[in-house]
């Protein structure tokens, strides 16, 4: 890594027993239930686990874009760089969002408006960030399209989302993110809406664009091949609750969670193409009906009484290491 985006050991977000719900008329569903981790600056921490485990969720909260109609952070802190953003007004949000952190999310579509081209899109972005004269922030704007290495941006720029490929969008998306010179970027499944050749291309971008700026990236995939390639650390994700928590070579090492052991087991090989999950035996809770106890517990094969009965504390199991499984806790 370059010196620009090597990980300092040095928190730019800190997030403690985060709680989002959904309150609907049929239930509460515990969508983020107790989630907490650290983001250190310069790093690229994955966020991993099953379709439907809170993964968006957790990253809709910490940006404060929760879908309407019930969802609600009810506990729990949010620090980015020292400043709790769950007790931000709306306004002072809008200054901290595109600027300090900032979202990828994974389908273009739903970044980019269809009435206006890319340069409108991109130059607005810009001018927010450091205002300026119209020749320059025009000049910025062809500057970051080349940047996030689209051919012809002089061109591309007057062009419309639509005349666009879905790997092309999802670049000027990365391009449009990039002006506003986030700190903390959460790219959620950025390419999983996008071909298979063109995934690896745009991970690489994200690759570089992390190392030429150092900003700090939360990557959130259900994919542990792209947690293998991209990532730092990795948080484990089952129903709500972070599970377990480590390097990336230590956890692919020791995985120590059942769930954890289970989800690598379930990938080919680390250094082989890209692997998908294959699905791990039984089903994900319902997280309208959670019990008090650990949430892996009904398809776990270690699974004993106690296991039933509370949540287990988080356990260190090696170095920057910890995993939440009452089997490891000392006797
Ligand atoms: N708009 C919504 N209304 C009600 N429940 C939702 C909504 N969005 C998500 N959820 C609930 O939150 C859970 C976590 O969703 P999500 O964070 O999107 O999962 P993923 O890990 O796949 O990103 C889902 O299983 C679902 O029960
Ligand atoms: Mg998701």
């Amino acid at each position: 890594m370059s010196a620009a985006g090597g990980v300092k050991d040095e928190t730019i977000l800190e997030v403690r027993d985060l709680r989002t719900h959904f309150f609907l008329r049929r239930g509460v569903v515990k969508a983020v239930d107790g989630v907490s981790f650290t983001l250190r600056r310069g790093e690229v921490l994955g966020l991993v686990g099953e379709s439907g485990c809170g993964k968006s969720v957790t990253a809709l909260s910490l940006m404060r874009l929760l879908p309407k109609g019930g969802a609600r952070a009810i506990g729990g802190e949010v620090l980015l760089d020292g400043t709790d953003i769950l007790t931000l007004g709306d306004s002072q949000m809008r200054e901290i969002r595109g600027r300090k952190i900032s979202m990828i999310l994974q389908d273009p579509q739903t970044s980019l408006n269809p009435v206006f081209t890319v340069g409108d899109q991109l130059r607005e972005s810009i001018f927010r960030r450091a205002g300026g004269r119209t020749a320059q922030i025009m000049r910025e704007a062809v500057a970051a399209l080349r940047r996030v290495d689209i051919a012809a941006p002089e061109q591309r720029i007057g062009q419309y989302p639509h005349q666009m490929s879905g790997g092309m969008k999802q670049r000027v998306v990365g391009a449009i993110v990039m002006s506003g010179e986030p700190e903390v970027l959460i790219a959620d499944e950025p390419t999983t809406a996008l071909d298979v050749t063109i995934q690896l291309q745009y991970l690489k971008l994200l690759q570089r664009l992390q190392r030429e700026t150092g900003m700090a990236i939360l990557f959130i995939t259900h994919d542990f091949g792209v947690v293998a390639r991209l990532c730092d650390r990795v948080a484990v994700m089952y129903a709500g609750r972070i599970v377990e928590c480590g390097p990336v070579q230590e956890v692919f090492e020791h995985p120590s969670h059942p769930y954890t052991q289970a989800l690598i087991a379930s990938v080919p090989a680390m250094t082989g193409p890209i692997g998908r999950l294959t699905t791990i035996e039984g089903q994900p809770p319902s997280l309208m009906d959670l019990s008090a106890g650990c949430r892996f517990e009904p398809r776990c094969r270690h699974a004993e009484a106690r296991c039933r009965e509370a949540y287990p504390p988080p356990v260190g199991v090696g170095p920057d290491h910890t995993a939440d499984c009452w089997r490891l806790q000392p006797a």
